[in-house]
């Protein structure tokens, strides 16, 4: 373990409280991942200027490995959808190889090839007929007599890298890129306990936001707002207790439930902090009594698990970590799967090529016994819908509800800002510290 550890808030470390659980953790809830970089402010201009965006489409989009579907999105030969990050947009297609990844642009005169997902047995581009067959090999030349100058082998649709883990699929466009493997670094490890490929896309909805990407990603990755943004939860979530950690292009954090914020004044009881967590779902019907001598986290890890263990298999044990906590993940730059049984996966990216408007998507990935159920389609809500005309995302909507109030406000402040840098805290925007130390690699020349 290092020595040099940041200070971190008082009372119950992660660790503390996870050594007296009834089902202990998995290994890795056990791992503390030490983050130390001395950047402690971000430049404004990250935010707030489209010339900083066009730098991160230059320099940063085109390189990384990007979570661009899932398997189950593409289940037949000759499914396919498009992947759009700013300028770029990427097929999709599963072959009976497996599923490949092209530029979705004809290359003929440059038509955009698709214009919405689908199935298909080729592409045929509507404007002038050019086709290719799905694992990109040219197929068919119109009028070919006029272009004997064209190199039918080397005619292909434009490569794209694709792989997959976890039923996730991930692109690159930069074809001279580490493996996948290589990037996802310490992610498969940890999840192989929560096995993710084994998860059914229960919802999923995206809704536009009136703020740049990253600004709406940093949002999700600390625990460090609930005191002033979501203070009714706080009387069962350990906000200022959370731990943060990093290896390589992975950055975590972890909240504990079932245990008082230090922020209160007071001291609560078990019944009161049981209270506090089955309450934020305010159609629960939960009024249940925590039994004597019992706590309210050993209580809600038993009612959780009772429920889950049919479906996950008696061989699998379900720790209380993993039905209690908020364990959030980032793989960088965009891509945020929560860890033990919390349904939530999250990605952010820019919304039509702009620098102060994103697409934040949620999807709840759930466990299933029996056949895989069909995935839920995209639910788009408009950047002033509320988030709770998306009945399917339960309680989570309205906490979403108190995020995006503040998010508008955040890039309008940072629009209006005359000075230069914001400012991070050291331990708990560790998750934004790491973010922006990767993304230096990326920038810097
Ligand atoms: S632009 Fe596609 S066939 Fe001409
Ligand atoms: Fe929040």
């Amino acid at each position: 373990m290092a020595t040099k550890m940041a200070p971190r808030s008082e009372g119950i470390s992660y660790q503390e409280l996870i050594a007296n659980d009834v089902v202990p953790p998995p290994e890795t809830l056990t791992l503390e991942g030490i983050f130390e970089s001395p950047i402690t402010s971000v430049p404004v201009s990250r935010y707030s200027t489209p010339e900083f965006h066009a730098i991160e489409m230059e320099r940063v989009w085109p390189k990384v490995w990007q979570m661009a579907c899932r398997e189950e999105e593409v289940p037949e030969v000759g499914n396919y959808l498009i992947y759009e990050i700013g300028p770029y947009s990427i097929l999709v297609v599963r072959t009976a190889e497996g599923i490949v990844a092209h530029h979705n642009v004809c290359r003929h005169r440059g038509r955009r090839l698709c214009d919405a997902p689908g199935k298909v047995s080729n592409f045929i581009c509507p404007f002038h007929g050019f086709s290719w067959n799905i694992d990109g090999s040219l197929r068919g030349v119109t009028s070919e007599w006029d272009f004997p100058h064209i190199d039918k082998k080397d005619f292909t649709l434009t490569p794209v890298l694709c792989d997959t883990w976890g039923g996730w699929v991930f692109i690159n466009m930069d074809l001279e890129a580490q493996p996948l493997a290589e990037f996802l670094g310490v992610l498969p490890e940890h999840f192989a306990v929560w096995s993710p490929e084994d998860r059914y896309i229960e919802a999923h909805v995206a809704k536009i936001m009136g703020c740049n990407w990253k600004a709406c990603q940093e949002a999700f990755m600390e625990a460090f707002h609930v005191v002033a943004t979501h203070p009714q939860i706080l009387g069962g979530i350990g906000d200022e207790n959370s731990q943060y950690d990093a290896w390589g292009n992975v950055s975590r954090a972890i909240t504990p439930n079932g245990t008082p914020s230090p922020h209160l004044r007071f001291e609560p009881t078990e019944q009161e902090m049981f209270d506090s967590i089955t309450m934020r779902d305010l159609d629960s019907e939960s009024m249940m009594q925590v039994p004597e001598g019992m706590t309210a986290r050993a209580f809600m890890a038993e009612g959780a698990r009772a429920g889950l263990q049919p479906i996950v298999g008696e061989d699998t044990p379900i720790s209380d970590a993993c039905v209690s906590d908020s364990i959030y993940y980032t793989l960088f730059p965009n891509f945020h799967p929560w860890g033990g049984y919390n349904r939530i996966v999250y990605r952010f990216r820019p919304y039509d090529n702009r620098h102060d408007k994103s697409i934040m998507e949620c999807y709840f990935m759930s466990p299933f016994a029996g056949e895989r159920p069909d995935p839920a389609p995209i639910h788009w809500l408009a950047e002033d819908e509320p988030w709770t005309n998306a009945p399917e995302l339960g309680m989570l909507a309205r906490v979403f509800m108190q995020d995006t109030f503040n998010l508008p406000k955040v890039q309008i402040g940072l629009m209006a800002a005359q000075y230069d840098s914001i400012v991070l805290a050291n331990y708990q925007e560790t998750k934004i510290r790491h973010f922006h130390h990767t993304l230096e690699g990326y920038i810097s020349d």
